[in-house]
């Protein structure tokens, strides 16, 4: 059967959660089935720092970074497995978005994917790893911390900072507060722009914030994603404490339509976004037109 590459993959939400006090931010967890030889399939597993390209029937759809990092051996969406289990951390921003905040369990989804290049995760082996988001930013850096995290004997010290503009806007906090911060050799700071009675922590942003740690650029990657002004300060500091360019990743996210560099959307310079990224070195971002 021939599998057209528009052609969504029938996906079936199984949860959904808030992950923001607010509910701006929802987890959204979907299985959808796996393979290429049978119609529209999710061809994963996926790489951390992935997307896919979302739908609501009737509605239309967006691209969404996949939350979760690829599976190992066991549970739904092991190798092998014919059906993956994918986690979605989707603001609601406008149209598309907010029609899966009406979303419950049982409800259809399209699945297209997996677009992008993701984290060249394997280059990295040996070395120390810097990651740092902000807001709903922390959605690819989960993946790719939970993927490091699962290989922890491939990497060295991990330290993790994130921050967003509340302690209520605080994406993922089973995991920040408790699963990450018990792992052996990873340090987690998370600072907030405005505390409020129930914050204990740092207040500031997320760059500074980085800076007052003092992180060590030798033998290090830092890897950063968040609202663009974030990215735009967070890789002049990275840059200004000694990290290469070519030791520094983040990812862009432009207006997106087909997801296969076909449509000509997500172009800057000579670069398609959705197939040449969403992953680029600051080393990279140089060569790309100046408002990135
Ligand atoms: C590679 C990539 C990964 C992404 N990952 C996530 C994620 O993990 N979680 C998440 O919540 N969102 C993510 N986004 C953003 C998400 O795609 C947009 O929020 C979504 O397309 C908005 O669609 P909508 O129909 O709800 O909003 P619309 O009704 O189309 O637009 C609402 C507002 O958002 C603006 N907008 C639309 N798309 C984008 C965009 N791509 N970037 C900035 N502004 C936009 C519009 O100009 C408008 O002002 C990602 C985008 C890209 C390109
Ligand atoms: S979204 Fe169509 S070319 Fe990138």
């Amino acid at each position: 059967m021939t599998v057209e590459i528009l052609q969504p993959a029938l996906g079936t939400v199984i949860d959904v959660r808030n992950e923001t006090t607010s509910g701006d931010v929802k987890r959204i967890v979907v299985e959808v089935p796996r393979s290429r030889t049978s119609g529209a399939a999710w061809a994963g597993p996926h790489r951390p720092g992935q997307c896919a390209m979302l739908s609501v029937f009737g509605v239309g759809e967006c691209m969404i970074s996949v939350s979760s990092s690829p599976p190992l051996v066991s549970g739904p969406g092991r190798p092998g497995a014919t059906v993956e289990r994918l986690e979605f951390a989707i603001k609601n921003a406008g149209r598309v978005t907010s029609a899966f905040h009406e979303l419950e369990p049982g409800s259809p989804v399209g699945v297209r994917g997996p677009y992008g290049n993701g984290f060249p995760v394997d280059s990295w082996k040996g070395m120390s790893l810097l990651f740092a988001g902000g807001g709903i930013g922390m959605a690819p850096l989960r993946s790719v911390i939970n993927y490091c995290l699962d290989r922890r004997d491939d990497y060295g010290p991990i330290r993790i900072v994130y921050g967003a503009r509340s302690p209520g806007d605080l994406c993922f906090k089973d995991e920040l507060f408790e699963k990450w911060p018990g792992v052996k050799g990873v340090q987690v700071d998370v600072t907030v722009d405005s505390g409020d009675e129930t914050w204990p922590g740092p207040v500031g942003f997320v760059p500074q914030f980085t800076e007052s740690l003092a992180p060590s650029p030798d033998g290090c990657v830092a890897v950063t994603c968040g609202p663009p002004v974030m990215i735009r300060v967070m890789l002049a500091t990275l840059e200004r404490i000694g990290f290469k360019p070519e030791n520094v990743f983040t990812t862009l996210e432009l207006k997106m339509q087909c997801g296969v560099g076909k449509c000509g959307r997500c172009n800057t310079g000579s670069k398609y976004v959705c197939v040449d990224g969403p992953v680029f070195t600051l080393a990279e971002m140089k060569t790309l037109p100046s408002e990135y």
